[in-house]
């Protein structure tokens, strides 16, 4: 008899902390989370203090009305830390790690940068903590962003599928990621250098399961893009195990969705969350630019 699948019960807590300097307004039960009426380019260090607490508590935050152009961004943005190495672009002219993401409304491809699950650049030593996106211009529907709580996923899985997980090692490649890509409209995947496109070909084994750094809080490390394989497993043990727990992942209790409007800022902290890009708007122009910041090899 296959099982029907139950909802999963009794772990979610997105309930807002109570804060001196901000206001947070949660967007989901999963996750996610309003930041109500700041500025985020003039905040105190309270408040800012308090805005990281947000985010670890939320997975994702986002503010409203921010219009930030490039040096704003990258003014805010260095308040997190140092910028992330980024694989795929050199930034835009004179802000070197401003990454542009911008869809054409004549571009027409199933392979839109983003639009699979994944967590930022885990291929990397070193993957991305924080990533801060802002939009420009947004299509009137659709082009949502999603994210998915890797730490909720863990938690809801069963004490003995969570001790089968600990001790394993995933490798992150991007690999799969530009074969796909070719597959989709037969350009290859557009790498800031061939050694960067090598690097990331390469990849690099993380915890499958990893501590956040901050919080002590256990989440699942794999996605659908580039997760490609266990450490010390074939391909056809490793697979299935990658696709169940990429199921579990993103299955939509575990989910909050943001609809963009222009002047919008989102941060999300790819240590516990996935996301991923709706690629849904053809015949609509969208231009956003992202910053990623440093994060430290998973443990
Ligand atoms: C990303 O994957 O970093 C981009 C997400 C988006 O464009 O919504």
């Amino acid at each position: 008899m296959r099982e029907v699948r139950l909802s999963p019960a009794g772990s979610y807590d997105n309930a807002p902390r109570a804060y001196s300097h901000i206001t947070v307004r949660p967007l989901a039960s999963a996750m996610g989370a309003e930041l109500v009426g700041l500025d985020l380019t003039a905040l105190s260090e309270a408040a800012f203090a308090e805005v990281q607490d947000a985010l670890w508590r939320h997975k994702m935050v986002y503010a409203r009305q921010q219009h930030m152009d490039h040096a704003a961004h990258e003014a805010f943005a260095l308040r997190w830390g140092p910028f992330a190495p980024d694989a795929y672009t050199n930034g835009v002219p004179g802000h070197v790690n401003v990454q542009p993401l911008i869809k054409e409304a004549d571009a027409r491809s199933k392979g839109l940068f983003g639009s699979g699950w994944h967590t930022d650049s885990p291929f990397l030593p070193e993957p991305p903590g924080v990533t801060i996106l802002r939009s420009v211009e947004v299509p009137p529907w659709g082009g949502d962003t999603v994210w998915a709580n890797t730490a909720l996923a863990y938690r809801m899985l069963s004490p003995a599928m969570q001790a089968m997980l600990r001790p394993l090692q995933v490798r992150m490649s991007a690999v799969s990621n530009a074969w796909t890509q070719k597959q989709a409209d037969g350009k290859e995947l557009n790498f800031a250098s061939e050694a960067a496109r090598a690097a990331a070909f390469e990849g690099n084994a993380h915890p499958l399961v990893r501590t956040h750094p901050m919080t002590g809080e256990l989440s699942l490390y794999l996605d659908e893009v580039y997760a490609v394989g266990i450490e010390g497993m074939t391909q056809t043990e490793s697979i299935p195990l990658l696709d169940m727990l990429s199921r579990h992942i993103t299955q939509h209790h575990f989910t909050a969705r943001l609809r963009w409007e222009p002047g919008m800022v989102t941060m999300w902290d790819n240590r516990a969350a996935l996301h991923l890009a709706a690629n849904d708007y053809d015949g609509f122009r969208r231009e956003m630019y992202r910053t990623t910041m440093a994060g430290e090899r998973p443990i």
